[in-house]
């Protein structure tokens, strides 16, 4: 058991590489509960998203905002995570999000939102408390393995090139996935993972004892089934 109460699993990766679709996945074959991460950091962009409608700046850039005043909304507003069959569904002002914290104007918004310390240290603190209800969880994000959970039973960090991650996400989207379209995504790909990799509060890398698995040329079923072998030699530490 990790000394946060339950067994956890952590996946972390770039955008764009599978990693929530994948850990629900493992979840359910292992029977534990998927968590994501980044569902905190879009309630927290949303929460301040209506913070601003409410003072008649609809539409404003969220990070106008002091942060504090960012996660008080949130706080005020009830984000929670709630269990809902073997992951969680996001609450805000007590109606379920998951469509609009996924919707377009909050995507433009999260990343340099996830980037404030504040938050950071907010949204890890909810982690935390989560898991240490004693829950066997998968969690996906980008320092589950290296900051939140560092003593995570198994880490997993999920890549694949910009190319690969392009052609999912296009296919994931419905559209054209021509040689033009790759390029332009793939492109875009690249210069998120350069800028997620160099921020100066928890970057993207890859903790020292994570084990890579690339899953360029890898069918889904296939990455699924390495994850949940490596889980089933997880010894619980004493
Ligand atoms: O995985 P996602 O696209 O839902 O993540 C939303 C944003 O939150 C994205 O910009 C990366 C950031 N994030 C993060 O910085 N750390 C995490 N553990 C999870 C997400």
């Amino acid at each position: 058991m990790s000394d946060v109460g339950g067994v956890v699993l952590a996946i972390d990766g770039p955008s764009a590489s599978g990693k929530s679709s994948t850990a629900r996945a493992v979840a359910e074959a292992l029977g534990y509960f998927h968590l994501d991460s980044g569902a905190l950091y879009r309630g927290v962009t949303l929460a301040a998203l209506r913070e601003l409608a409410r003072r008649g700046e609809k539409g404003g850039d969220p990070l106008s905002l002091d942060p504090e005043v960012m996660l008080r909304s949130a706080e005020d507003l009830g984000l929670a995570l709630h269990p809902d069959g073997v992951g969680f569904a996001a609450y805000l002002g007590g109606e379920p999000a998951d469509i609009e914290i996924r919707g377009e104007q909050v995507t433009s918004y999260v990343s340099p939102v996830s980037a404030l310390p504040v938050v950071r240290e907010w949204v890890n603190a909810r982690l935390r408390e989560m898991v240490r209800a004693g829950m066997n969880v998968v969690v996906d994000g980008r320092d589950i393995g290296t900051v939140v959970f560092p003593d995570a039973e198994l880490k997993i960090f999920l890549t694949a090139t910009p190319e690969a991650r392009a052609r999912r996400r296009l296919a994931q989207r419905g559209d054209d996935v021509d040689e033009a379209a790759v390029a332009h995504e793939a492109a875009v790909l690249a210069d998120r993972d350069i800028r997620d990799s160099s921020r100066p509060v928890a970057p993207l890398c890859q903790a020292t004892d994570a084990k890579l698995l690339d899953t360029t040329g890898m069918g889904f079923a296939d990455q699924v089934r390495w994850i949940v072998e490596q889980a089933r030699s997880i010894r619980p530490k004493p």
